[in-house]
């Protein structure tokens, strides 16, 4: 199995692509633990694995610096010594910069790169004294070009995408590794949420034009992340490190 021997976190692993990166990391003989803001939904979840000595469901609000350190003991006490973390927990604001309140701005940020910087900073020690270890950042397409109507989203997924550059430079010779996956759109509850709230009354029509979007023509399925997350977080990609990988269905590619 490729990841025998690791114990992983992932953040945001109660649902969508978390929960799909936990399922394929335990079925490839990693110890994982689900960290996630509802954890009545990450302990349900942890308890589908049906392994309970390699799997443990923790609660994580990752934009507060506390909560994070209260789970990381958690994690220790448990025996649980992570050298695998997975950044993954995220959220979402459809708007233009002028749709965007400071407020929006703030709430995503706190999120999605405060959250990178509160867990990083509370698990890349104990990676380093443990003698080295893997970050895999969930970052996005967005990371990489503007899209319509995210920007506040678009702007934190393009600091996700530096602060991983940043780590990996960093910590290159304490055998610490960091990457990214840059996905296009994956059909997870995010997708159907802002689909109800942003895009109401034209869900399945606007459904059909995301997807189409993608040249491929569907959204990506979890588990289709989730294959990339095994190779990058696996010894196989050990000359991988500070390295961005877009799953993009072909958006792209050209013209
Ligand atoms: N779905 C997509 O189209 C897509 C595309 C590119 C990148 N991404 C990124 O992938 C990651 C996962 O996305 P998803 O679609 O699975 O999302 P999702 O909304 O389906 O699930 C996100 C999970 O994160 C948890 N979470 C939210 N805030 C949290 C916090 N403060 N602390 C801890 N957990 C928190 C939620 O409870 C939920 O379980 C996100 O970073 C997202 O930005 C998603």
């Amino acid at each position: 199995m490729r990841l025998n021997g690791k114990t992983a976190l992932i953040t945001g692993a109660a649902t969508g692509i978390g929960f799909a990166i936990a399922t394929a990391f335990l079925r490839e003989g990693a110890r994982v633990v689900l960290a996630d803001l509802d954890l009545d939904r990450a302990r349900d979840q942890a308890r589908t694995l049906q392994a309970d000595d390699s799997v443990l469901a923790v609660k994580m609000d990752v934009s507060n610096p506390d909560s994070v350190a209260t789970a990381a003991e958690a994690c220790r006490r448990a025996g649980f010594n992570i050298d695998v973390l997975v950044n993954n927990a995220g959220v979402i604001h459809v708007g233009t910069i002028l749709e965007t309140t400071l407020e929006d701005l703030q709430r995503v940020y706190r999120v999605n790169v405060e959250g990178v910087f509160n867990v990083t900073r509370a698990f890349l020690p104990g990676m380093i004294e443990g003698g080295g270890g893997v970050l895999l950042n969930m970052a996005s397409l967005a990371s990489l070009t503007a899209m319509h109507d995210r920007f506040a989203y678009s702007s934190s997924k393009a600091a996700v995408m530096m602060m991983t550059r940043s780590v990996a430079l960093d910590f290159v010779k304490q055998n610490i590794r960091a990457n990214c996956i840059c996905p296009a759109r994956v059909h997870t509850d995010m997708v159907d949420n802002y689909l109800k709230t942003a895009y109401a009354g034209r869900e399945e029509e606007t459904f059909r034009q995301f997807s189409e979007y993608q040249p491929v023509g569907r959204m990506i399925r979890p588990d289709e992340i989730a294959q990339m997350a095994i190779y990058l977080c696996s010894d196989e990609s050990q000359m991988v490190t500070g390295s961005s990988f877009l799953i993009d269905g072909g958006v792209l590619m050209g013209v």
